[in-house]
């Protein structure tokens, strides 16, 4: 009987530093005690089987040698690694795999970089390919990026993999590769915590707008003449002539020195400060990078007023999740002031609750396989 083995694979939030990683900027996520599991056993007849807990999918089939176009929808994530793998010269001969998802997809929090990634390093364990944690990160991401057609940075797929409990992830994306350290997290020890707000309103980053913004940035390191944008100095502003490319700059600017105040706060256990920093981040992403929507905005007042001491969207944005830093006794007073703003403009409840910084991707143990299914 071959081994099953069961790896526990976290999502993410992003605590500053958004629509940086792929302008070269810092960005400070951290894998959160919220997670999927996979459950893979090897195979020898170069056939891939998927099964999920999700609705509506609950089983995919498709050999090693897959290509784009040939699965769609959620079971797109795992096909386009496996063609991803292929890509990068790693062959296999096929792997049975069982997702229960304990992360809410389109909530924002990295349910896709969870499952991509998760398979990535499942199948390097089972087949001995010897990737590192940064070639699994780029696999799971081409994977997003050239399969599934969400051009995504590398963030969420090294958060989710180089995720460390009690830590958040400081990445440096202008490195290639880039490379991450930990910065510890102690806002816990002066009693506070970081509440997640799940919209509900769901966010796809393959609908377009993220790939737009994406091409607004490129355009405008293209007419600085700079390697990336967050290199740009204030004089960006005085250069650059489209409004629009002005603002989006702004934000990458200005982003780049709030990740840097950030972590300057963090290890001042300044936390008022690290709050204000959060809140201005969202006004950045929700005037001049313009990614945000009424659900996440509501959100994020409707926390500030309740006595968070910041409050800002989380992730790509146009939807999902917003964080909140907000002290333990205020915990009831913000879910209860955002759950009521909700109602008053008739959307659905929000999901409120408090997360902690996780360790990634990680092999729990061998197991039984799974039960055989018809
Ligand atoms: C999504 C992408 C990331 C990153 C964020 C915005 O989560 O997957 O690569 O660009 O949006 O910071």
């Amino acid at each position: 009987m071959t081994d099953v083995r069961r790896w526990t694979v976290p999502g993410r939030v992003n605590l500053i530093g958004e629509h940086l990683d792929y302008n070269g900027g810092p960005v400070l996520p951290m894998a959160i005690d919220r997670s999927m599991t996979i459950k893979a056993r090897a195979r020898d007849d170069g056939v891939v089987n998927l099964w999920t807990d999700r609705e509506g999918t609950s089983r995919a089939t498709f050999p090693t040698t897959v290509q784009p176009g040939d699965v769609d929808a959620w079971a797109a994530y795992a096909a386009g690694t496996v063609w991803s793998l292929a890509q990068a010269g790693h062959s296999f001969t096929g792997v049975d795999l069982v997702v229960k998802s304990g992360l809410p997809s389109g909530a924002g929090l990295s349910s896709s970089a969870a499952l991509t990634c998760g398979i990535a390093a499942a199948i390097d364990e089972l087949f001995g390919l010897g990737l590192g944690r940064t070639d699994l990160a780029l696999v799971a991401q081409h994977a997003e990026s050239d399969f599934v057609g969400a051009p995504v940075g590398l963030m969420d797929q090294l958060a989710v993999l180089y995720g460390t409990a009690g830590h958040a992830v400081l990445m440096d994306t202008a490195a290639s590769p880039p490379t991450t350290r930990t910065v510890p997290i102690t806002w816990d020890d002066d009693g506070l915590v970081l509440l997640v707000i799940n919209t509900r309103a769901h966010h796809s980053l393959a609908d377009g707008e993220y790939a737009a913004r994406r091409d607004e940035c490129e355009r405008a390191t293209t007419e600085l003449g700079i390697t990336w944008l967050a290199e740009a100095g204030l004089d960006a502003m005085v250069k650059l002539d489209d409004e629009t490319l002005k603002a989006r700059a702004r934000h990458v600017l200005t982003e780049t020195a709030r990740v840097r105040g950030a972590v300057n706060a963090m290890s001042r256990r300044a936390w008022p400060q690290l709050g204000t920093i959060f809140t201005a981040s969202h006004a950045s992403l929700r005037d001049d990078f313009q990614v945000s929507c009424p659900e996440l905005d509501v959100a994020v007042d409707a926390a500030v007023e309740a006595g968070a001491l910041g409050a800002r969207m989380t992730g790509g944005g146009f939807g999902g999740s917003a964080i909140a830093l907000v002290p333990l006794d205020l915990v009831a007073t913000v879910r209860e002031k955002v759950e009521v703003r909700y109602a008053a403009h008739q959307w659905p409840a929000p999901e409120v609750f408090v997360v902690h910084a996780a360790d990634g991707a990680h092999l729990e143990s061998d197991e039984a396989p799974p039960a055989p299914r018809p």
